[in-house]
């Protein structure tokens, strides 16, 4: 997710607050080695097939791959900047997931693995969202308040997350990439239509 022109995350309490991590004795993965390889990655930019197709979870198998891509997709994160990236749009079909509000300017990253959506309120809250898949382009998109989200963390240990503002929403919209889900699939045909064609001219005129 894009940081929006709106400072939201001026008037949002500290992460601290906003989340409890419960962490389980399950683990799946040997800790990360020291990060050496944390070159940039390409950002896919929308219409692209990677960005509407269904992810796959992550499977003991994938456990180099996913240590070897989280250092990149952190660091290709906080260069764009944003505050969350999901793996399809690093042209990784996994669902693997980074999420950085990044708050006072202190890096606090979060990594989801296998992220689910387990319970969300029937309260709905409307924020402006971006994505650096579709830079330049904002709209607002309404979606539950809170949500309670349980993954993987990067060890392997299971946890569970429970958010509101502007965390909820960035977590809801990493999680959509995963399902191949863009913020503009929540809006009419209509503003989605325009907000693809102004992106396309953009593009298009960028590239000359
Ligand atoms: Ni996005």
């Amino acid at each position: 997710m894009q940081r929006t022109r709106l400072r939201h995350a001026a008037v949002e309490p500290s992460g601290a607050d906003r989340y409890i991590a419960v962490m389980s004795s399950a683990t799946l993965f040997e800790p990360p080695p020291p990060a050496r390889a944390d070159a940039l990655l390409s950002i896919l930019i929308a219409p692209h097939a990677v960005l509407k197709a269904r992810a796959r979870p992550v499977r003991e198998g994938d456990a180099d791959d996913v240590r070897a891509l989280l250092p990149r997709l952190l660091a290709t994160m906080y260069k764009a900047p944003g505050i969350g990236l999901a793996a399809p749009q690093v042209g990784v079909k996994l669902r693997v997931t980074v999420v950085d509000l990044q708050q006072d300017n202190v890096r606090a990253p979060i990594t989801l693995i296998n992220p689910e959506v387990v319970a969300a309120s029937e309260e709905r809250a409307t924020r402006e969202e971006g994505c650096l898949s579709l830079p330049g382009q904002y709209a607002d998109v309404t979606r539950p308040a809170r949500v309670k989200v349980r993954y993987q963390d990067e060890t392997g240990a299971r946890r569970e997350i429970e958010a509101d503002g502007l965390l909820s929403a960035c977590l809801q919209h990493e999680i959509d990439h995963l399902d191949g889900i863009l913020f503009v699939d929540h809006l009419s045909a209509l503003k989605r239509n325009m907000i693809l064609r102004r992106l396309a001219k953009e593009m298009r005129q960028k590239a000359q």
